[in-house]
């Protein structure tokens, strides 16, 4: 059976003392049914980590570099996250591809080596408004998950999880509905199938992700194809991101 995980996202926000202080909060969450991962910024990651020990909240980053060190001012390193105790790792989220060039060449050559490294990774893909309008969802959505899973193997896949994130419901409140949100989690599942097999795209954790909150959680967790949930702004706050949690079953 595929894991439920829901993570939280917490984009450029906290500074480390917030981040303890939030992550400490969260590490109060008991009996949650699914997977729970933080993902803080960068500097957050040591102080988030503190304060999560000793419960079963995992810990992400927000990007990882291709190479292992060198002259890549402003990148990070998979070694770097996982000495500071990340599991998982977020790749090719929109924001990245929006504002800071990442391509899917780019989001491939990440996530291949955060594979190699043995970090999780939490692969993003999502379709623009106007890709929405003009019916190329699917033709958008095929491209990413072929090109940034090129090279990537079946074994490779168990830790892999995908995140369908909408661009046009990310952070604007917008919510895609549990039909539209499901129609694409599984053509995603289909895809895996097609390019592996039954099983790894059977054993694939999709996760759906944009703007989704503790009054529209229950029933977009509740469909087949979605297996948790990729918070941003929600994630932000424990009661909401907790309440979202016990919906993930
Ligand atoms: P949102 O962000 O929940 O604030 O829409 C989701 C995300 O970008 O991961």
């Amino acid at each position: 059976m595929r894991k439920t995980i829901i993570a939280g996202n917490w984009k450029m926000n906290k500074t480390p003392s917030e981040a303890a202080a939030l992550a400490a909060e969260i590490a109060q969450i008991k009996d949650a049914a699914c997977e729970v991962v933080i993902c803080p910024p960068f500097v957050d990651l040591f102080f988030a980590k503190k304060a999560i020990e000793g419960s079963n909240i995992k810990l992400g980053a927000q990007n990882c570099h291709w190479e292992t060190s060198g002259a890549f001012t402003g990148e990070i390193s998979a070694d770097m996250l996982i000495e500071a105790g990340c599991e998982y790792v977020i790749i090719g989220h929109s924001e990245r591809r929006q504002y800071f060039g990442e391509t899917d060449e780019t989001v491939n050559k990440r996530t291949v080596a955060a594979l190699a490294k043995g970090l999780k990774v939490i692969l993003c893909v999502g379709e623009t408004r106007d890709e929405r309008v003009d019916g190329i969802t699917e033709e958008v959505i095929a491209r990413q998950i072929k090109l940034d899973l090129k090279g990537i193997s079946a074994e490779d896949m168990a830790n892999v999880v995908i995140a369908y994130e909408p661009v046009w419901a990310i952070g604007t409140g917008l919510v895609a509905t549990k039909e539209q949100a499901e129609e694409v989690c599984g053509f995603i599942r289909g895809l895996i199938k097609e390019l592996y097999n039954a099983e790894v795209a059977e054993e694939t954790t999709i996760q759906y992700g944009g703007s989704m909150k503790p009054d529209n959680c229950a029933e977009l967790l509740a469909m087949p194809n979605i297996d948790g949930g990729l918070i941003g702004g929600a994630a932000l706050k424990t009661a909401d991101f907790a309440a979202i949690v016990a919906a993930g079953k």
